[in-house]
This record gives C-alpha cells, sequence and structure tokens, in this order.
C-alpha cells in the first residue's frame, strides 16, 4: 500500500479502535525521532526503542500518565509535532504503543494526525499452540508472542503434554526427557526420534518476553487423557502398566490416567506445584479432553476408587478426578482450566466453581459452562477458532479435520445473540487454537496462523463488520510481509 495524503487513520488501523478523530498533516517517524516516557512507562519505553530502533531522551513521543483510565486503555495523540500515549497503567501504554508500531508499519512512517481513544471488549484474547505433536522451538514462540501481543492480544495457551510429547521439565521424573519427550516413528523405520523437553531456562526465558508484552502464558498439563507419552515413561499410572508408547499416530487413545492410581496423583500434584512455580500467571490448565474410560471399566484400581467416593457411574470417575487436580492447582495459587468435557456427566457433583472452562466443540459447553457458574473462554471448532482446520474446502490447502474460513473468523464474537445476557456475563473472551498434527515446521505454522488470527484479534478487541474487515486484507498482508510471516492469501470463503 502506497502512502500519500489521502491516507487517514482509519484506512491505516487494524484492529480498529474504540474511536478514531481524524485530524490533519502528518507526523513522520525517521531516525532522529525520540522517545521519552514518565516513570510508571520506563519498560514499555525500553521496549519501544528497541522495536522502533529510536533513541531515548527527547519528547517526539511521549508517553503520559493519565488517571482515570481502564487497565488496558488509551489515549494516543498524533499532531504533526508530536505524538503523546496517555495511560492509567504501563499495560495501557504497551497498548498504545502497540497501535503505534502498527500505525508506522502501515504508513511506511507517515502517520495522519488524529485521535484514538481505545479499551479492547473482552479481557481474554488468547491463542494457543501445541507443541506436542511437533516440537515449536522458543525463537518460534517468542516470535508469535510478540506478533500476537502487537494486535491487542494478551493470553498464550501453551500445549505442553500430549500423547506424542512431553514437553515441561518436572524434577525427580527423569524418565519425562529420557522417554517421553521423545517420539519413535515406528511408521516410518528410519529410526528417527523426534523431540525434545523444553529447558527451564528456555521456559523462564518465554515467560520473561511474553510478560515484556503483558502477556499472560497458560502452561496446560493434561488430564487424564492424550496422556501415552507419560505412561510410556511411566507405566505404573495407567490401569493395565503397559507397555505403552509415545505415539506416532494421531488420534485418541483408550490409554489414559488410571484414576485409581495413588502413586499418579502424587505425580500430578508434584507436576502442577512446580508447574505454578515455573509460570508467572495465574492460570494452569488441566486438559480434560477426549479422554475415553474404557480402560476404567476393567481396572480394579478404579473400581476402589470409585467405591471409596460412592461414584456410581464411570463419567464421574472423571468428575471426580477434575475437582481433586482442579483444587491442587487452586492450592497451587491458580486458577484452573479445562476443556468442556470437564463438564460432562457431572451435573451433580459441585464442580469446583474457580474452576474456567473453555469451550470447543461449538458454543454449547461455553453455554452450560455460563448456566453453571463458570467463567468460561470460547473456542468453538465449529466458528473458525481452529487454525489447524483448513482456510477453504480444497484438496490444494494444507490443513487438518474441518474448515475454518476468514468469512467465518470475521463473523467471530465470543457472545453469540442466542446467548442469553446472564451467561454473557461469565464469557471472559476467546481463544484460537493451533493443532499441529499435519504442521512440521514453523512456516507451516505461520500459513495457518496468517492472517486468520489478526482477524480473530481484531474481533476480540473491536469487532467489525465483515465487508470491512476483508477490505483489510491487502493491509493484513502488508503487515505479514513486514514482519517475516508466511501468509495465506487466497479465498475468504
Ligand atoms: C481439542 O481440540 N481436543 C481440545
Ligand atoms: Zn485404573
Amino acid at each position: 500500500m502506497q502512502n500519500n495524503q489521502q491516507s487517514t487513520l482509519s484506512n491505516l488501523l487494524f484492529p480498529m479502535p474504540l474511536a478514531v478523530t481524524e485530524g490533519s498533516g502528518l507526523f513522520r517517524i525517521n531516525t532522529a525521532t525520540t522517545i521519552a516516557a514518565e516513570p510508571l512507562f520506563e519498560g514499555v519505553a525500553d521496549l519501544a526503542s528497541e522495536l522502533l530502533g529510536l533513541k531515548l531522551g527527547g519528547e517526539d513521543i511521549l508517553f503520559k500518565e493519565e488517571g482515570g483510565l481502564e487497565e488496558e486503555e488509551y489515549i494516543l495523540t498524533i499532531s504533526s509535532q508530536q505524538i503523546v500515549i496517555k495511560a492509567s497503567t504501563a499495560q495501557g501504554g504497551f497498548r498504545g504503543f502497540s497501535t503505534l508500531r502498527r500505525l508506522i508499519i502501515a504508513s511506511d512512517t507517515i502517520i495522519p494526525a488524529g485521535i484514538i481513544t481505545d479499551k479492547p471488549t473482552f479481557e481474554w484474547r488468547g491463542f494457543m499452540l501445541d507443541c506436542c505433536r511437533h516440537f515449536l522451538s522458543p525463537t518460534f514462540v517468542k516470535k508469535m508472542i510478540g506478533v500476537a501481543s502487537l494486535f491487542g492480544m494478551n493470553r498464550f495457551h501453551w500445549h505442553l503434554t500430549d500423547d506424542q510429547g512431553w514437553r515441561i521439565p518436572i524434577d525427580g521424573y527423569p524418565r519425562l526427557e529420557s522417554v517421553a519427550s521423545k517420539r519413535v516413528e515406528l511408521s516410518y523405520t528410519d529410526g528417527r526420534t523426534h523431540g525434545r523437553l523444553y529447558t527451564k531456562e528456555e521456559i523462564a526465558d518465554v515467560q520473561a518476553y511474553a510478560a515484556r508484552r503483558f502477556v499472560i502464558v497458560i502452561p496446560e498439563i493434561e488430564v487424564p487423557g492424550h496422556a501415552s507419552a507419560l505412561l510410556a515413561a511411566y507405566p505404573d499410572f495407567g490401569c493395565t502398566k503397559g507397555p505403552y508408547e509415545v505415539q506416532d499416530r494421531w488420534g485418541i487413545f483408550d490409554e489414559v490416567m488410571c484414576a485409581g492410581n495413588d502413586g499418579l496423583m502424587q505425580f500430578l500434584e508434584d507436576a502442577i506445584n512446580q508447574t505454578a512455580k515455573l509460570f508467572d500467571g495465574p492460570y494452569l490448565h488441566i486438559g480434560g479432553d477426549e479422554a475415553p474410560h474404557t480402560a476404567w471399566k476393567s481396572c480394579p484400581d478404579c473400581t476402589r476408587r470409585m467405591e471409596a467416593e460412592g461414584l456410581s457411574k464411570i463419567d464421574e470417575l472423571q468428575g471426580w478426578m477434575t475437582s481433586v487436580v482442579a483444587r491442587m492447582v487452586t492450592k497451587a495459587g491458580k486458577s484452573p482450566i479445562g476443556w468442556d468435557e470437564v463438564l460432562d456427566g457431572t451435573e451433580n457433583m459441585n464442580l469446583p466453581k474457580e474452576l474456567i472452562v473453555q469451550s470447543w466443540r461449538g458454543s454449547a459447553g461455553g453455554l452450560e459452562a455460563a448456566k453453571r457458574g463458570h467463567y468460561t473462554i470460547m473456542s468453538p471448532n465449529t466458528d473458525g477458532c481452529y487454525l489447524d482446520y483448513h482456510h477453504i474446502e480444497s484438496e490444494e490447502e494444507m490443513g487438518n479435520l474441518g474448515v475454518s474460513t476468514i468469512e467465518q473468523v470475521a463473523r467471530f464474537t465470543p457472545t453469540p445473540s442466542h446467548m442469553a445476557d446472564e451467561a454473557k456475563r461469565f464469557v471472559l473472551g476467546g481463544q484460537v487454537n493451533l493443532w499441529t498434527e499435519r504442521i512440521t515446521k514453523s512456516r507451516q505454522a505461520e500459513y495457518m496462523l496468517f492472517p486468520r488470527l489478526l482477524i480473530f484479534a481484531q474481533q476480540l478487541w473491536q469487532s467489525q463488520s465483515v465487508a470491512d474487515t476483508l477490505a483489510k486484507r491487502p493491509l493484513l498482508e502488508k503487515f505479514c510481509d513486514h514482519l517475516d510471516l508466511v501468509c495465506y492469501r487466497g479465498p475468504s470463503a
């Protein structure tokens, strides 16, 4: 997009802010442009200086404290003389700076004057990366956190345990590294192994990178299913005691954690306590999806557990386990989150109210959660939130399982019109997920993520009409080029 005198802020902004007033004149950013900040914004100004390649010192771009604004709210004023970002908090300053940085990219450094007053609609603006099916490097994970934060996203859900690999170190359990982190490719018989753990240093580095950008990292430890890798390392934690394999196939496996095994429960408590210490954020995801109960039915330990706990149905055993593990998370100082299966069969079980429910099998889980007084995160696979799904129905396109078109993403809202008002207040926001069964390289991941992730980010920030969003596709491609992101450029539906 060639910049010219007709460029307006509205044409260059993505996501669109809450309010924009066009001004007259232009501010030109060049190598002599300087940044200054009041003390509250020192960290943000340092980051701005680093990312824009500009010196701290003079007040061409000024961060100023302004009372009375909300946590993420900011006012960005651009005149031909100066750019001022006002906020009440460092986070508000970062959100304002991110809008400025997007404008610098979109305008080729010549920014139209005007005033932007802005804050997000939803509190939870998240994305998930599955780093188990295929390992994604810390460098790539940080790149995605950086890009997501530039577009106003503030939650990174890190899927760290699954059938095909365990990725988080837990002291006292060395076979997580020597066995559970390594997928032997049995089907390909070339003797290769895939994967490894993230080191504690890498996790701390990702965490610090995210914190600087006001992104909260949510680690996920899956309970009780998707556990083949753990069971391969510690077969005693399963009902049949194995042998188990770190899976080299995709799907849902009958081998799950044994709900009757006290050694397993001790492991989960250790894993949760240590994970809670490794991450600064207030949340810990406990999975819960796609866990068959087949093995539990013929397991004497599981039967004993049901008797001891007075449970009559096998579904209630998962409910029992969810409750116990959720309480471990609470005791470790975090809020537990589970996929929507955590609600199945638990109507009369009094699940801990602090359990947040992530709705993925459509929106029904979220509606049910809200009805039962649980906060919920909407990531329905039926409405564009699964970014491993194809961009369009086409033999030529990569992708897995289903379709999430750009138009679907552009229509997405976490609070659809059929949702009752009293349910809406339990909706924290939304999240897109990228599963990596068929994604072996970060460049493929980018093709699946972009531009859909950017459009999703807008819908959670300030929802726009589909037509207005689609009209901005050239701008989104420009952002991707500038940020060195592979981007899908095909049909929107
Ligand atoms: C999921 O997609 N199995 C949460
Ligand atoms: Zn069992």
